[in-house]
């Protein structure tokens, strides 16, 4: 893949990424290569699983509930609170841990950098966390265009079987585990946790109606824990140096713990990914890709993905984190940040964010698939300027049927978020393509 387009790149050198303070990066090769198992081991690899393993289930959940690792897949769920609902209860093995690996977010390249650089990272995470909601069966459900990563974890995955890390009695502690990449087609529902299980079955993938959560009944039936492939890789370091440790890292700048992959996308200099405290300004991550290319000015941003609400310029001195983004009326979603220059005209950008949901509904719902291809044909008749009076309020409305509770899954409001804050924030830019009445002929008048 060209240089060009390939964001999947840690823009932070050796030098600022240590073991304390950058848990999920400081492994990281200076080349961008793969870091081995070899590799691995000599940089305190499967550390944690040798400690944890000697304990029992219930002190990791209690440690990661502690910690307070919010999910990093786009909601922010803790997931030792995740964890100790489905341990509760039940024969053993309770179920299955299943990471979700689909990363098809518009304008999302965390997890890939990971996987592709670090695998080993990633299975000792799905390791503990197998441990301590009882499950011998791991899955990672891999995003089927991740060929890099793909090889990746599978070159891991048999290295560490080989080595005694997967498989029976690991380490000798009597714990049984193992995982099995699956690759999925590369659909954008996979990424929805219930679509994913169905998937992983082999059905058709189509969210599950909630209740029973996964953590309930999952796949083939059986409580099912499923975490965001940053969310795991997480893990390791929050059991190797605790809890407090964790919540230090975030440096009093967010009441939440811990790093974040956070990165920046769009018109921007530096595109690319950096490990920084959770909470970190947004203004620092736009200065760190180098401000806008092109001697451009930043007419809006989008905090975490494509479903998740423009904010504005002023909005840039907020600290990146779940509770702060969500209290200025948008979401974290996966904290990358897609950078919108002033010259772009919104309702071009809008339906080109539309067409891709309306794409990827599942069409199990009415508003959902009826409702997102309408709010396209709105939206390319206001670009082309033969928008008709009313259309923003058929737009308004339309994203009111397809907001929370009104859908089986969550797609349908995240197509609607952009949508409605950017009919707030621009409104005038989407009037501006309503085609206006001809004028009468001089003398009909009246
Ligand atoms: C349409 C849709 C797509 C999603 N795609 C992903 C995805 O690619 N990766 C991911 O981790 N979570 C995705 N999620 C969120 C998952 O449903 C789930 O909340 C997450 O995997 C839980 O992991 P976490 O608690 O570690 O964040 C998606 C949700 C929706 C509604
Ligand atoms: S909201 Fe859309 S994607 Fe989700 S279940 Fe309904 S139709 Fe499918």
């Amino acid at each position: 893949m060209s240089a060009a387009v390939y964001h999947s790149r840690l823009r932070q050198s050796a030098e600022e990424r240590r073991a304390e303070t950058h848990p999920l990066t400081w492994r990281l090769r200076e080349d961008g290569e793969l870091v081995g198992l070899a590799e691995y081991l000599d940089k305190d690899g499967y550390g944690a699983v040798r400690e944890a393993l000697a304990g029992d289930p219930e002190a990791v959940i209690a440690t990661m509930k502690t910690a307070n690792v919010r999910g990093r897949g786009g909601a922010g769920f803790s997931a030792g609170t995740k964890w100790g609902l489905t341990l509760t209860g039940g024969d053993l093995p309770r179920g299955y841990l299943v990471c979700n690996a689909d990363e098809m977010e518009p304008g999302t390249f965390k997890d890939r950098l990971l996987m592709e650089q670090l695998p080993h990272l990633l299975i000792e995470g799905m390791i503990l966390a197998g441990f301590a909601n009882r499950s011998r069966q791991g899955y990672v459900f891999l995003r089927g265009e991740y060929r890099r990563a793909a090889r990746a974890l599978g070159q891991a995955i048999d290295e560490a079987r080989e080595a005694g890390w997967l498989g029976g009695d690991i380490g000798g502690s009597g714990f049984d585990f193992d995982i099995a990449l699956h690759t999925g087609a590369g659909r954008y529902i996979c990424g929805e946790e219930t679509a994913l299980i169905n998937s992983l079955e082999g059905r058709r993938a189509n969210p599950r109606a909630k209740p029973p959560f996964p953590g309930q009944s999952g796949a083939w039936g059986k409580p099912t824990v499923v975490n965001n492939v940053e969310t795991l890789c997480n893990v390791p370091g929050v059991l190797r140096h605790g809890a407090d440790w964790y919540q230090g890292l975030s440096g009093g700048l967010s009441e939440d713990g811990g790093t974040k992959l956070f990165g920046v996308s769009g018109r921007v200099a530096r595109p690319g990914l950096w490990e920084l405290p959770m909470g970190t300004p947004a203004a620092e991550l736009l200065d760190r890709a180098g401000g806008l290319a092109g001697g451009r000015d930043l007419k809006a941003w989008l905090p975490g993905g494509a479903s998740t609400g423009f904010l504005l310029p002023e909005h840039l001195a907020l600290a990146l984190d779940f509770d702060t983004i969500g209290r200025a009326g948008s979401r974290l979603g996966t904290g990358l940040m897609t950078v919108v220059p002033d010259d772009q005209p919104m309702p071009a950008l809008l339906r080109n964010l539309e067409t891709f949901f309306a794409r990827e509904s599942c069409g199990w719902c009415t508003p959902c698939r009826e409702g997102l291809p309408w709010t396209v044909r709105l939206l390319e008749a206001l670009e082309r300027g033969e928008g008709e009076p009313g259309d923003l309020e058929r737009l308004e409305s339309l994203a009111r049927d397809l907001g929370p509770g009104r859908t089986f899954c969550a797609h349908a409001p995240g197509a609607a978020m952009p949508l409605e804050s950017a009919l707030t924030h621009f409104r005038e830019e989407f009037e501006a393509g309503i085609a206006r009445p001809a004028p009468r002929p001089v003398g009909e008048e009246g």
